[in-house]
């Protein structure tokens, strides 16, 4: 019999759904009306309110931000009834607030969970990261690598050509070069707006979503949010911490942080066992988005658990009172 105080993934996991289902559809009358803030605040309420429902001693580990600029989920928030297991949180709960707010692909309500002291305490600051999918040798790409080497490295791995390869990145002048020098490879770029956990999620169902690797800078808390997706689906992620200035690398070792070139492999930033919920918020390639019908809401969400490497999908059709 587990002990009450042990991390009982297979039984949380269901409530871990329904708190991320509570945030995206929480979201559903703000999709495409143009208020970013709006979206994220009713996303952040509803998935607090459901959170604190868990029988959980959790903290947030990766959440909306540090304690004096953010209200609600900020990092070290204790969270839950605190009756149950010491778990970390990381959660995103509105992961592409500006694709919410026009109606855009691949904005999910994002939260996971594992065992107290597992999960990365990353800084809020940009992340280097690079991604592929399940199946690969341990390091077949590395971030030490230019781009064009790894997507030879890949192409060869997969025995097709550069050609065959695409690689998701998001549009922004920062990866101009990048962009380039990958286009340079005859790969093809997947550009995306925003929402690079949704990005390296894809990396793990190239099938369904076309896309082999995913590349360039992003959030750190984004990092750590994939990487615990892609330890229950497969996949690997490499993460290098970007500083832009003393500020940063200050929040860096505040968060205890003391090799601040270190790169962070998927294992480094989650040690443990975890378990994760995505919630689709507008439509995309892993997810469909929240359907708004007379009389009901429908969404559906991803649950995976890393010990397993189950993965469910779960459509939930909530009754509009
Ligand atoms: P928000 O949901 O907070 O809008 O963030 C979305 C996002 O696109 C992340 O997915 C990504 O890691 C980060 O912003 C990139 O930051 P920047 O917009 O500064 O390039």
């Amino acid at each position: 019999m587990p002990q009450p105080s042990e991390f009982t993934d297979r039984m949380l996991s269901l409530g871990l759904a329904r708190v991320s289902e509570a945030a995206a559809i929480a979201c559903a009358p703000l999709i495409g009306r143009g208020d970013e803030k709006a979206a994220d605040q009713a996303a952040v309420d509803a998935m607090r309110k459901e959170l604190n429902k868990l029988d959980i001693a959790g903290v947030v580990v990766i959440g909306e931000g540090e304690r004096d600029e953010a209200p609600m989920l900020f990092i070290g928030e204790e969270v839950g009834a605190g009756t149950g297991p010491a778990v970390d949180i990381a959660l995103d709960p509105l992961e592409g607030t500006t694709l919410t707010a026009k109606d855009m692909p691949n904005a999910l309500a994002v939260i996971a969970m594992g065992p107290r002291g597992s999960m990365l305490h990353a800084p809020d600051v940009y992340m280097d990261k690079l991604a592929i999918g399940p199946g690969f040798r341990r390091g077949v790409v590395t971030l030490d690598m230019s781009p064009s080497e790894r997507v030879s490295a890949l192409a060869a791995a997969k025995g097709c050509s550069t050609t065959d390869i695409t690689v998701c990145v998001l549009e922004r002048p920062r990866h101009e070069d990048l962009i380039a020098e990958i286009r340079s490879t005859g790969a093809a770029i997947r550009l995306i707006t925003d929402g690079d956990v949704a990005g390296v999620m894809h990396c793990a169902e190239p099938t369904l979503t076309g896309i082999d690797m995913y590349m360039g800078s992003g959030g750190a808390p984004e990092g750590v949010l994939a990487a615990a997706a892609l330890k229950c689906m497969g996949g690997q992620i490499f993460g290098r911490l970007i500083f832009r200035n003393d500020d940063e690398r200050t929040r860096a070792r505040t968060a205890g942080i003391s090799n601040l070139d270190r790169v962070y492999t998927r294992d480094d930033m989650v040690t443990g066992d975890v378990i994760f919920a995505a919630t689709g918020v507008t439509d995309g390639s892993l997810l469909p988005g929240v359907k708004r019908e007379v009389g009901h809401i429908t969404v559906e969400t991803l649950l995976m658990r890393s010990k397993t490497g189950s993965v469910r999908r779960m459509i939930y059709r909530n009754p509009v009172r």
